[in-house]
């Protein structure tokens, strides 16, 4: 007997969507039908992908709410937004984040400390904002957009590595805590993916991932029957990681 895996229209929140890997979620996500909530500072990209996407599709609620995760207070306002508009939240996808590179014998305080903030404490105050609802429907799926650089070192970036890890910490035991409520976990471990972070990089353009590749991984844990999870997913360039 088959469980068939019915095309439900879902409302998804993306952090960082208005770029990179966060906007090709984006983009695919509305190509499934889903309705959003997308975040990010600049409100001006935010506004100009919800035009996008309405012109591909009229009929999608698409709510755009700019906030800046560097801050406990904005991280505060996202969460009173969705508690009182989006109740009824079925997936949140923890992409947004930045990457500085720097060594944790020599980098600057700063930038660990900003990385740490919109990398790591945003994903866990928005998380616990918004489960509370996720576990009175006693469904719902976490996304959370890692890095390989959260499974190993990673070369010249050892403080952006931590904020991967302290994610990957956070994101297997929350796993394991909502293993029994209905809401799923889903850990993904891109390599290179071309973004901001790689503008200006002298790479021929197949070297690294596209970040549709990453959203296509994301989308297909969403298409899940209620009975599976996609726990962990590690997505690297063909030719491997890069030196
Ligand atoms: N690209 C890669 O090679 C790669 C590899 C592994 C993992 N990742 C991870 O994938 C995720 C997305 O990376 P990306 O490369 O797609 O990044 P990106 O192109 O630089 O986009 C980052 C997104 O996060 C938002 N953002 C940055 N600072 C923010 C803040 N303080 N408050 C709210 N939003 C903020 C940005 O919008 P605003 O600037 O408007 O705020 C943008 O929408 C990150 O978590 C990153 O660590 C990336």
């Amino acid at each position: 007997m088959s469980v068939e895996n019915k095309q439900i229209t879902k409302k998804i929140l993306i952090t960082g969507a208005s770029k990179g890997i966060g906007k090709a979620i984006a983009q695919r996500a509305a190509e499934e039908g889903h309705d959003l909530i997308l975040t990010a500072r600049n409100s001006l990209e935010l506004a100009g992908l919800k035009t996008e996407i309405q012109h591909q599709a009229k009929h999608l609620q698409v709510d755009i709410f700019p906030s800046d995760l560097s801050t406990r207070e904005g991280t505060k306002k996202l969460i009173e937004h969705m508690v009182q508009h989006h109740k009824d939240l079925d997936v949140l996808v923890n992409n947004a984040g930045i990457f500085t590179p720097g060594l944790i014998q020599n980098g600057s305080e700063e930038d660990f400390e900003l990385m740490m903030q919109v990398n790591f404490y945003a994903v866990f105050h928005l998380t616990r904002g918004l489960l509370p609802a996720m576990i009175s429907r006693s469904k719902g799926q976490i996304i959370n957009i890692c890095s390989i650089a959260g499974q190993d070192p990673y070369p010249r970036a050892g403080l952006y590595s931590i904020t991967k890890f302290a994610m990957q910490g956070f994101s297997r035991c929350l796993r394991d805590e909502l293993k029994d409520k209905g809401i799923k976990v889903t850990t993904v471990y891109p390599g290179a993916t071309w973004s901001n972070s790689w503008s200006g990089a002298d790479l021929p353009e197949s070297r690294i991932m596209q970040a549709s590749d990453v959203a296509e991984c994301v989308i297909s844990s969403i298409r899940l029957s209620d009975s599976a999870v996609l726990e962990e997913l590690v997505l690297r360039p063909q030719l491997g990681d890069l030196p």
